[in-house]
């Protein structure tokens, strides 16, 4: 398992692979799964704006397709901001899956200039969200 030094700085490595020619804010990410597995991603735009995947999900895609994809354990996320950098929607929801289909809280490591920020499972930062069970 990795302290959370490492993990954070496995995100921080992410901020020079992010592709972003149109906003220049990159962002790094880094999901360590129960068993240890690190999977980092980083946000890659394109000129079809629309089209951009954020950081988070590029980490949690690369982890889907590598077969892990209910033991999602904590990520740790960092920007260029003076702020945390705070989740989008979109990578909010897809973060949730893991909550809401296999019961798996997962812990969320926001890091900025003014230190770490930490939340102990996803659905804090979503409450009240679409799910399957509204497909029932
Ligand atoms: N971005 C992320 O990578 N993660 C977030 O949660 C917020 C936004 C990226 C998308 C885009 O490349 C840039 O930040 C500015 O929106």
């Amino acid at each position: 398992m990795a302290t959370l030094e490492e993990l954070k700085a496995k995100a921080v490595a992410m901020l020079d692979m992010a592709y972003v020619p149109y906003s220049h804010f990159p962002v790094g990410a880094a999901l360590e799964c129960e068993d240890g597995a690190v999977f980092t991603g980083c946000n890659i735009e394109n000129s079809s704006f629309g089209l951009t995947i954020c950081a988070e999900r590029t980490a949690l895609v690369k982890a889907v397709s590598e077969g892990h994809r209910d033991d999602w354990k904590r990520i740790a996320v960092v920007g260029n901001s003076a702020d945390y950098c705070w989740p989008c929607g979109a990578c909010r929801q897809v973060m949730l899956e893991t909550e809401k289909r296999f019961k798996q809280p997962m812990r969320v490591l926001l890091y900025g200039k003014k230190g770490i920020y930490e939340l102990k499972n996803v659905g804090e930062l979503l409450p009240l969200s679409f799910d399957a069970s509204a497909m029932k």
